[in-house]
Formats: structure tokens, C-alpha cells, sequence
């Protein structure tokens, strides 16, 4: 006997959707350490496995921690003056064009210190972890400078550690041409290649890069050579892609093996092979679409023929997506863009662990990391049909009980 056994946590009687599906039979789920050690029928499970283990939980639907694969959760300062722009019909482009937009946060959170974009960023991720979330990604994007970028990363890399959530950082130094920049888009595009991504890889500061391929952020061209820059420095590489029109943004990543191309309003079938061929996961990001009251569908049949497998994410920015709410993105994913309660709550677990490259996470399956959440609900269905925060009965982050109710 090890001086310090391993702590065992038994729940009972749990529906489980394991992150694909939902399992027909209550089932028992048994934790070692960080670990799930086993999951049973209840009418199948023999109490000889239970020995030592502490009853942590009764009832409920038990669901993997939540993915959220796609945030730009740190940042200072908010948009709701352009929120109402937008309503007295300005579009969302015309506002970037004015040197708003995205160009609007960033002169925020280069003013922002480090302390300062902790305390505005917390309540944030605070929201997405009471409502389920054991991973989120964070990306940079707001700083376009080497100082600012990694400043951003930093950031997000504290939230990590000021809380119990994993989080995966992106440096997003393409998201918008800085002003000191104007005219000048491929000497900024080597400043991201020659010198962030370095730096960035360097200090271990970022485990993927990020681009906006879009008429109002960065060319395929443009994209490419950060995608080769980023491929030199052994990071993963993620796009924002076909949001607001089709540039081939997905098809180009999927070339180069990219985990994710993000949004995809207006991809076409061509891009939907090109991901299929890859592997490429298409993140999905209902809150964007509703917010910029968008009409162009992306194409979920397409995706589901080909079997491209769909994440769903909140893209939690102030611009676009002012919402930490992910299981609101679970209803959205549903309502607008016709997901089943399956599809999008295989998105928000497996499929977007597999959009960050972590496939052993986002499922519940003998020997995955214990993070898991216990929901007051009958059916894993209603975590998408009905919108509701306050349903999380407990959050258990490696396998510790750190939120419970
Ligand atoms: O994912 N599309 C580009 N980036 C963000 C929006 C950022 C912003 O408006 O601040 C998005 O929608
Ligand atoms: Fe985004």
C-alpha cells in the first residue's frame, strides 16, 4: 500500500453522455486521482469496486467538463457604443473600416496593465466555468505589438493558474492591421512571423497561431506565410476563416493541416472537402452569428456528408460575442443553425478538444482525465433546449470537486 492511497469518488446512478453520445443505462463512474477508473451499468456493478471510495454524488446528468475551443476572452474596455451603432444600421465591417471594431479594444488593452486585464478578464472566465467549462482557449489579438501580444498571452496563461480550468492559449497577432501599420500590411505580416511567433514560441507562451483571413483582416498570402512561420516553430495552427466572405481561408489551413478553421458562414463545398481530406474541424460560433444578426448559414449538411467533425464555441469577445454563457451556445447551435442536442454537445466535449488537439479530453471513457460536470437535468438534451444558468451541480477539474452547489 502507497503511504498515500489514491483518493476514490464514486457517483451513482448518472446519465452520462460520454462526449459522442448519450449511454441508454444510469451508470456508475468511478474516479482515481485524475483519473476515471470506471464506469458501469448500475444494475451491472459490483460493490467490491466501490471499496475505499467516497460516494461524491447521486443523480443527474453527468457530461464531460465543457471545451470552449475558441475565446478572445482577455481584453479591456467594451464595444456596447458599437452594439448600438450597429442597431442604427451601421454594419459590422463599416465600423472596422472607421478604426472601430476590433481596432477599438486594442487601444484598450494596450492601455491596460497586466493586473488590469486580470481583474476585467476573471468575471468572464468565472461565468464560463459556472456553467460547465473545464478547458477554454484563449487567444491574443488585441495587442499587435511583440509587447502587447505577449502581455495578452500572459494574461491568459495566469487565468490558468488563478483558477482551476486548463487553458490553451493562441497567439492571434493577424487579427487586424494595427494603424501604425496602414499601407504597409506585409511589414506587419513579418512582424508576426519574424518576431511574435518566435518570441511567443520561445517563451512557451502560445500552443497554437491563429490568422483572420478576411477582406478587413489578412490575405490567403498573407495567412500562408504566418501558417509557415508558425509550422517552423512547431505550433498548431488554427484560422478565423469565410466569416464574412469566401477567401478559401479553410481550404488553405486544411492544407496545412490546420486543428480548426473557425466560423465558416460561407464556405464552400471545395472547402468542405479540403477540410474532410484533413481533418480539420470546423468550429462553429453561434453567438457570432447572432449578434451580427448574420443570414448566410454555414453549411451543416455539407459538413455532416462529408463528416467534418463540428465544435461549437463561444467566441467570447467584446465585438462580436459579448457572451459567457456556453450552454446558451449549445441552444443557439440548435436553433439557428440546426445542430441536434447531440451534435452540440459532442461540440462543446469531444469535438472541441479534438479543434485544440487534446483528444484525450472532452470525453468520459476509462482512463481520460477526470474533468466533469454533473447537471440537474434529466436528459443531456436539456442542456441545449433550455436556456437556464444555475443547472451545474458540480464541476470536477482533474479529478477535484472544485464547484459545487
Ligand atoms: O471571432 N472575426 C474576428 N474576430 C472576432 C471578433 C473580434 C472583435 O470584433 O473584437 C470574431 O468574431
Ligand atoms: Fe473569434
Amino acid at each position: 500500500m502507497p503511504a498515500f492511497p489514491t483518493p476514490k469518488q464514486l457517483w451513482r446512478d448518472v446519465r452520462v453522455f460520454d462526449g459522442l453520445t448519450q449511454l441508454d443505462e444510469p451508470m456508475n463512474l468511478l474516479v482515481e486521482g485524475e483519473r476515471i477508473a470506471g464506469l458501469w451499468p448500475v444494475r451491472e456493478f459490483d460493490e467490491a469496486f466501490a471499496q475505499g471510495a467516497a460516494c461524491a454524488g447521486r443523480g443527474g446528468v453527468m457530461t464531460p467538463g465543457l471545451v470552449d475551443c475558441h475565446t478572445h476572452l482577455v481584453y479591456a474596455g467594451n464595444r456596447a457604443g458599437e452594439f448600438e451603432q450597429r442597431l442604427e444600421g451601421a454594419s459590422y465591417e463599416e465600423i472596422a473600416r472607421a478604426g472601430g471594431g476590433i481596432l477599438s479594444s486594442v487601444r484598450a488593452t494596450r492601455a491596460a496593465s497586466e493586473d488590469e486585464l486580470i481583474a476585467a478578464s476573471l468575471p468572464r472566465l468565472d461565468a464560463l466555468l459556472a456553467d460547465g467549462v473545464t478547458t477554454v482557449e484563449i487567444k491574443s489579438g488585441y495587442g499587435l505589438t511583440l509587447a502587447d501580444e505577449l502581455k495578452m498571452l500572459r494574461v491568459a496563461r495566469r487565468l490558468g493558474q488563478l483558477r482551476p480550468v486548463r487553458v490553451i492559449t493562441t497567439l492571434l497577432g493577424a487579427h487586424a492591421l494595427p494603424p501604425e501599420y496602414a499601407g504597409r500590411a506585409d511589414d506587419y505580416v513579418a512582424l508576426v512571423c519574424d518576431v511574435m511567433i518566435p518570441a511567443a514560441a520561445a517563451e512557451g507562451l502560445a500552443d497554437a497561431v491563429d490568422v483572420f483571413c478576411e477582406g478587413i483582416g489578412f490575405s490567403p498570402a498573407q495567412c500562408e506565410r504566418i501558417f509557415q512561420a508558425a509550422q517552423a516553430h512547431g505550433l498548431a495552427l488554427k484560422a478565423h476563416a469565410e466569416q464574412l466572405s469566401n477567401l478559401g481561408g479553410s481550404a488553405l489551413a486544411a492544407r496545412y493541416g490546420a486543428l480548426s478553421a473557425d466560423h465558416i458562414e460561407y464556405l464552400d463545398e471545395a472547402g468542405v472537402r479540403a477540410m474532410a481530406e484533413a481533418g480539420t474541424v470546423a468550429v462553429l460560433l453561434p453567438g457570432a452569428f447572432h449578434v451580427l444578426r448574420e443570414t448566410q448559414l454555414p453549411p451543416i449538411e455539407l459538413l455532416r456528408q462529408y463528416g467534418v467533425p463540428m465544435a461549437v464555441a463561444s467566441d467570447a469577445n467584446p465585438g462580436t460575442s459579448p457572451i459567457c454563457l456556453p450552454t446558451l451556445m449549445a441552444n443557439l447551435a440548435c436553433t439557428l443553425f440546426r445542430l441536434t442536442p447531440r451534435e452540440a454537445l459532442s461540440g462543446m466535449t469531444a469535438q472541441a478538444a479534438r479543434a485544440l488537439g487534446r483528444p484525450d479530453l472532452g470525453r468520459i471513457e476509462v482512463g481520460s482525465p477526470a474533468d466533469l460536470c454533473l447537471w440537474d437535468v434529466q436528459s443531456p438534451a436539456e442542456l441545449a433546449y433550455a436556456v437556464q444558468a444555475g443547472r451545474l451541480r458540480q464541476r470536477i477539474f482533474n479529478g477535484e470537486l472544485v464547484h459545487a452547489r
